[in-house]
């Protein structure tokens, strides 16, 4: 046999397929795994989309050279969000260097400088929690991202009136398209029509204009002020020169501002949500974290970041409910093999994260959230993949990884939360990823351990 099973449906299957893509993405995802396996093809004729689930397939694709995959021109339906010249969209040459260029930016050692203000912008949106009042849990973690990823972005000094007002926009601007209805927006092409500034797509063009006017204006304002002293992203993309010794332009510059402020901030938002309903579910989970953070001791916040249980209920999360369900699809530029399979070039490559994730034989009783699987067993990164993997392996993991855990520690030290209901909830589709409903509220019971507080304020 030289092609796996296939999921090629035709006529009104293929709607209903559609129709589960939008709206129950799991469901599709595990009824597509029981019926055809760890290898699957989607699509009626070749290239196809080979869907995988088995750790060691994924390992082969992920650690192959570079070269030989194209993943940017797969990811080119993102770019009316991005702009055309957006990492997210490149390939080759121009995908390495700006990789080169970003990392260290995102490097766990250099992140350390962070901790504080995420702990203290953490603080500060919390501090707005009121007692015995219910809270929409995402308007919070949005917040916080939001804000670190324009303070990381456009440096620890700027709290300008314009990061602000990007800040509003952006979260507007997100929301028009997060909904399981207004994500169709992002599958059909017809629907995106714009009918003035009521019409969803209207209102979507409208706020990104606006988004794109301010971008451009911190860019200008900082040529003209001639400050490119500090070391925040903003400065080292408008510092950067190619082979050439060009300069990037504008325009490169505000799509790679867009892309890392949109990635930068969503999928930690939706994390975080997902933890704090973790944590409050199951409240043995709850006792233990609290232990472990009673027990700390330094006032050095990058200490919080080393703490076991935490590190393991942090993954359980990215775990069990992984943000982005699949990796970014791999097109091979050459005929390759694949599992004892033949596969034309430009086949696609997916890696199917939340399958992998509950796998029996890796993860036994899947659908337990059981954080302490990670202290008992190492995974591979083709075991546990919530970030992806290989060369284009999410740059800001461990910026996602560090705040999730300081968010977390400063919430816990400082709120007894309660959920509103024991029902155990499932993830919505929220634009591109898998979200707790966005309405989803806790109840501020009391402001709590005033011992923790004492040791880690
Ligand atoms: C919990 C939070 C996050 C999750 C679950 C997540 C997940 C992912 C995944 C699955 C990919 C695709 C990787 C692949 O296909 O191999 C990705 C790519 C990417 N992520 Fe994240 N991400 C998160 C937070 C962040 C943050 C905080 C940033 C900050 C800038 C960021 C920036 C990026 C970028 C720029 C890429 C594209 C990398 C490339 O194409 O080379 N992400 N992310």
């Amino acid at each position: 046999m030289t092609l796996p099973p296939g999921a090629n449906s035709s006529g009104l299957l293929r709607y209903w397929r559609t129709y589960k893509a939008i709206f129950h993405p799991l469901k599709l995802f595990e009824d597509d795994t029981k019926h055809y396996g760890e290898i699957y093809r989607i699509g009626r004729r070749s290239p196809f989309t080979i869907v995988i689930s088995n750790p060691q397939a994924v390992k082969e694709i992920f650690t192959a050279p570079p070269e030989r995959f194209d993943v940017g021109r797969a990811n080119a339906s993102l770019s009316f969000l991005l702009g055309d010249n957006s990492l997210i969209l490149m390939d080759g040459e121009a995908h390495q260097q700006r990789r080169r260029l970003l990392m260290p930016s995102f490097h766990s050692e250099y992140l350390q400088s962070y901790s504080q203000m995420i702990w203290e912008i953490s603080e500060q949106v919390t501090n707005r929690w009121q007692i015995g009042k219910p809270i929409r849990v995402r308007l919070y973690t949005q917040e916080i991202t939001l804000r670190v990823i324009l303070q990381v972005v456009f440096g620890l000094e700027s709290q300008s009136e314009r990061s602000e007002q990007l800040r509003r926009l952006l979260s507007e601007m997100l929301d028009t398209i997060s909904s399981p209805l207004s994500s169709s927006l992002l599958f059909f092409q017809f629907l995106q029509k714009d009918w003035g500034s009521l019409s969803p797509w209207g209102r979507f063009l409208r706020l990104r204009q606006q988004i794109r006017q301010l971008l451009y204006e911190e860019i200008r304002s900082r040529r003209e002020q001639n400050d490119l002293a500090g070391n925040d992203i903003l400065t080292l993309l408008m510092l950067a020169k190619d082979e050439s010794g060009a300069s990037l332009t504008d325009e490169e510059v505000h799509d790679e501002l867009m892309t890392l402020l949109i990635a930068g901030h969503e999928t930690t938002a939706s994390a975080l949500v997902w933890a704090l309903y973790w944590i409050h579910y199951l409240p043995e989970v709850r006792e233990k974290l609290l232990k472990e953070l009673d027990a700390y001791r330094e006032t050095n916040k990058i200490e919080i970041v080393k703490l076991p249980y935490l590190g393991a209920v942090v993954s359980e999360t990215l775990r069990i409910y992984p943000i982005v369900a699949g990796s970014f699809a791999r097109v091979s530029k050459s005929p390759m093999e694949l599992m004892g399979y033949q596969f034309e070039p430009e086949t696609a490559f997916v890696a199917l994260t939340y399958a992998i994730h509950h796998r029996e034989d890796l993860y036994p009783q899947p659908q337990l959230f059981r954080p302490e699987r990670f202290l008992e067993r190492q995974y591979s990164p083709h075991e546990f993949l919530p970030f992806g993997g290989g060369n284009r392996r999410c740059l800001g993991a461990a910026l996602a990884l560090m705040e999730m855990k300081l968010v977390v520690a400063q919430i816990l030290s400082q709120y007894n939360l309660e959920l509103s209901s024991d029902r155990q909830l499932k993830p919505v589709r929220r634009g591109l990823t898998m979200a707790l409903p966005g309405n989803f509220q806790m109840l501020v019971s009391e402001r709590k351990s005033e011992k923790i507080l004492a040791l880690i304020s």
